[in-house]
């Protein structure tokens, strides 16, 4: 164990921070955005239809709608698909609400299965037997920066003459069998949310398809239904668009989004060196099937219950360390107080609600060090093992903080 003598202070290590990607594109930054403003195209225009070309040709799709919000893209890309009241759309009971907002947005139904405790991404075999007549759609979420296998869900969907809608919202360039993110399926949903692997300076969102009719109707459902200016054709519209100055922030960033992936998959890669000796402790991270294609927008392990410390003990302790963690998420969608009429009780889906109780998601964005990896995993480490836990300052901090607290 390390010596008693008095530990360094070390710098907190915050969850997320935007700050180091924004810095050296400060003056592009500025630049783009002025000349928004110099050209007053506030509302969709040509810096849209340009990033929109730009993300979809990244992402292996042939068109982009950029919208308000990733829920807006979700809802109305089902719409655009033709999902509406009366069908049954497949869903993992454990994403971010917004996936099931979305679907009740555009009148379907929502059918919730479970997902595999090892990544936590859907169990196809469960969305399989949760198939009816009315089943139109697979709503897959590529979760924290993972996705769900594109053959098997191509293999399901053909089987049963479904479509394939991706929530893509964490897995902005996630790769698996050689597909893209985004060019699975019959359309797929991205948000700009700031701290999303490609963020905005605020909301935003983008429908992308292969369909030139799906873009189409996109575009008008966007725009208050309307196919040319002041001519409605779709009573579903809304006003839903992206700004210029989000798609001109966005098209900055756009060229860099591949290095930044890369880099938080070097991160993960260190976590996953780091913590290996703990998994003997109940201290597992999230299996990756998809190699250097997972985009971490999420580093998330389980706190089993064969750990020796619950997860919320942890939590506190990091917290106590300056570390921030977070939890993504503590209650599945079906046991939302919100959605309780939908008629889903506790026990519905034991592997998810399970892993609400285990999951904790480490810090990890692009300008996080290995350093401070270290300095993480030298903490958890000294929690969970501090008779093996390595003599660094993190580690004593740790050893001390638990060894004081009455
Ligand atoms: C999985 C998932 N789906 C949908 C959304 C909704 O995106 P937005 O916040 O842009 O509406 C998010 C973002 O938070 C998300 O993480």
């Amino acid at each position: 164990m390390a010596s008693t003598s008095p530990s360094t202070p070390l710098s907190p290590v915050p969850f997320v921070d935007l700050s180091w990607q924004h810095q050296p594109l400060q003056a592009e930054l500025n630049q783009a955005i002025q000349a928004i403003i110099a050209d007053s195209a506030y509302v969709l225009g040509p810096t849209v239809a340009a990033f929109e070309q730009a993300f979809a040709a990244a992402s292996g799709a042939a068109h982009g709608i950029g919208v308000g919000c990733g829920t807006d893209a979700i809802a109305l890309g089902l719409t655009a698909c033709g999902i509406g009241p009366g069908d049954e759309v497949i869903l993992p009971a454990n994403t971010f609400v917004a996936t099931l907002i979305g679907i009740l947005r555009a009148g379907a139904t929502p059918i919730f299965v479970d997902c595999d405790p090892q990544t936590a991404l859907m169990d196809l075999t469960a969305a399989a037997a949760a198939i009816t007549p009315r089943t139109r759609a697979l709503l897959p979420v590529h979760l924290y920066g993972q996705m769900v296998s594109p053959s098997g869900l191509r293999a399901l969907a053909e089987r049963h003459g479904l479509i394939i809608f991706e929530d893509a919202a964490q897995a902005h360039l996630a790769e698996r069998e050689g597909c893209r993110a985004g060019s699975v399926g019959m359309a797929a949903a991205f948000s700009f949310y700031p701290s999303k692997n490609l963020g905005a300076l605020g909301d935003g969102g983008m429908i992308l398809t292969q369909g030139g009719i799906v873009a189409e109707t996109a575009r008008a459902l966007r725009n208050y239904g309307a196919s040319r200016k002041y001519y409605h054709t779709d009573p579903g519209g809304t006003n839903s668009r992206l700004d210029g100055i989000q798609a001109a922030a966005l098209g900055v960033k756009l060229p860099h989004l591949a290095g930044w992936n890369q880099q938080r998959y070097e991160l993960a890669q260190r976590y996953e060196q780091r913590l290996a000796p703990l998994a003997d402790f109940g201290l597992q991270p999230l299996t990756n099937h998809c190699g250097s294609g997972h985009v971490y927008h999420l580093y998330v392990v389980r706190v089993t219950p064969q750990c020796p410390v619950d997860r919320s003990l942890i939590q506190l302790e990091l917290n106590a360390l300056g570390i921030q963690t977070g939890i993504h998420y503590p209650i599945p969608c079906h046991l939302q107080p919100a959605f309780a009429e939908l008629g889903w009780g506790g026990g519905s889906f034991p592997q998810a609600e399970a892993l609400s109780h285990e999951i904790l998601s480490l810090p990890m964005y692009p300008g996080l060090t290995l350093a401070q990896v270290d300095q993480v995993t030298d903490a958890i480490a000294a929690l969970v093992n501090p008779a093996a836990a390595p003599q660094s300052d993190a580690a004593e901090n740790a050893a001390k903080a638990i060894s004081t607290r009455p």
